[in-house]
């Protein structure tokens, strides 16, 4: 299997030589290899859990340049189609006729391309023998025969399950579906598959990590660079740009750039100030790789060192991360976890937040699971177990005193505890001033090399 190919600037470490997930541009015009092992277990799970029943899922469709938002045109698979096949093909269905007593059998239906589409796009994978090899699905037909292979799917007359969702409330195919939904015994499929998502499988640890540790450098980079006055935006675009260079697929969600007053705003995400001296900076930002994405967060004092009111925010913010954090264990739940986090906040706040306690100014939950979307599919009163991932994620938010603080970090649960996946992010207080300053350092020499523009 193909390592990373990492092109790291010099400040920023280059990440440890890993196995897995491949890297290279193994499929036609459609990015990374298909991890076909992965995917055939999950269809069977899927399929195990449905018994006797029909599953049809539509893939994503491009968007188009002029009609569509032209400013936001990459195509994204949906998340349950790919979770199925690893595949980006848009327009493909996937039919998997699946039985309690006897062998399941899976059709990928791909779209045929015209030869001006093959001559403006590229190749991509289309029918036939190459797209059963790289996808490891038995049948791989053209999308005109859809209607054939649904006829023959709903004579079995057992349950249809299709994704009821907003990746299909548009699709004419699934809303001829509903509307014969009485005839047909037609199920939201989303809720089985969601479920499954909860547990990662190995291939999606490893894209998680992946995200994860590239997330985290960057993060580490951007302290690096960090200085009094840069704009909100300068900020987000050197970490942004630290993600693209570790080859990062896009953003996870619209980087949260709050300097001063705007961090104390939780979805601020306009990031057009200019930063003043002696403030802090909250950064929640993380990037996407393979379709799983990081969500970390970090708040840092733009100008190298925390005040002493900053620090001790600060501290108390970390400390009940790190409560909550050593709570999480199989078994307890995330309801629990908040709690947890909120009883250590109110009761380790000293007078900091007087006249009230500084779980007043908590004003949001804890955790949330991660996986594909940054906010992850599942059941909240799931109890946690090996597999699953979450973010870890306290804050202090003072409108008065231009003040946010919140430190996010994403975890593994592990059968005895956890594994923090973001630990490459300078956290403790000392670690972040530690990294500014030789970023400052090393600024500072390459400014006073001969020949150095200032
Ligand atoms: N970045 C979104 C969140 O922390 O939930
Ligand atoms: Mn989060
Ligand atoms: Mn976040």
């Amino acid at each position: 299997m193909p390592v990373f190919a990492l092109t790291a600037l010099a400040a920023l470490p280059v990440l440890a030589q890993q196995p897995s997930p491949p890297y290279v541009d193994a499929l036609p015009g459609a990015g990374r290899a298909i991890d076909v092992a992965a995917t055939t277990a999950r269809r069977q799970r899927l399929a195990d859990r449905l018994g006797d029943a029909v599953v049809v899922i539509p893939a994503a469709h491009e968007r188009n340049l002029e009609l569509d938002y032209s400013q936001d045109s990459d195509f994204r698979q949906h998340n349950t189609f790919y979770y199925l096949t690893m595949l980006e093909s848009p327009d493909a269905w996937l039919v998997i006729n699946a039985r309690a007593n006897g062998p399941d059998s899976t059709v990928l239906l791909l779209a045929s391309r015209t030869p001006r589409q093959i001559r403006f796009e590229g190749p991509k994978i289309g029918p036939g023998e190459e797209a059963v090899r790289l996808t490891g699905i038995p049948t791989v037909i053209g999308t005109a025969k859809l209607d054939s292979v649904l006829g023959a799917a709903f004579a079995r007359r057992v349950p249809v399950y299709v994704p009821l969702d907003h990746s299909t409330q548009y699709e004419p195919r699934i809303q001829r579906l509903r509307a014969d939904s009485a005839s047909l015994a037609l199920r939201n499929l989303r809720p089985v598959a969601d479920s499954m998502r909860l547990v990662k499988d190995s291939t999606e640890l490893a894209y998680l990590r992946r995200a994860i540790e590239l997330t985290a450098l960057a993060h580490a980079e951007l302290m690096r660079q960090a200085r009094a006055g840069m704009f909100e935006y300068e900020l987000e675009a050197i970490l942004e740009a630290a993600f693209r260079r570790q080859g990062a697929d896009r953003l996870g969600y619209p980087s949260i750039v709050g300097s001063g007053p705007n961090g104390t705003i939780l979805h601020y995400s306009a990031n057009r100030r200019q930063t003043r001296p002696g403030e802090v900076v909250v950064v929640d930002a993380g990037a996407e790789y393979g379709y799983y994405t990081a969500d970390v967060t970090r708040t840092f004092p733009i100008s190298g060192t925390f005040t002493p009111r900053q620090r001790a925010v600060y501290d108390l913010v970390l400390a009940t991360q790190q409560a909550a954090m050593d709570s999480v264990r199989p078994g307890i739940t995330v309801g629990r976890l908040g709690q947890i986090s909120r009883d250590y906040m109110r009761d380790h706040s000293g007078d900091l937040c007087a006249p009230q306690t500084c779980d007043a100014y908590y004003i949001h939950g804890l955790s949330h699971w991660l996986g594909m979307d940054v906010h992850d599919v599942g059941d909240y009163g799931t109890p946690l177990a090996p597999g699953m991932v979450l973010t870890i994620e306290p804050g202090i938010y003072i409108p008065a005193e231009s003040l946010g603080v919140r430190i996010e970090d994403d975890v593994l649960v592990t059968p005895a505890g956890y594994e923090l996946l973001s630990g490459a992010a300078p956290r403790r207080p000392v670690e972040v001033e530690r990294v500014m300053r030789e970023g400052r350092e090393s600024r500072g020499r390459a400014e006073a090399r001969p020949g150095t523009r200032r």
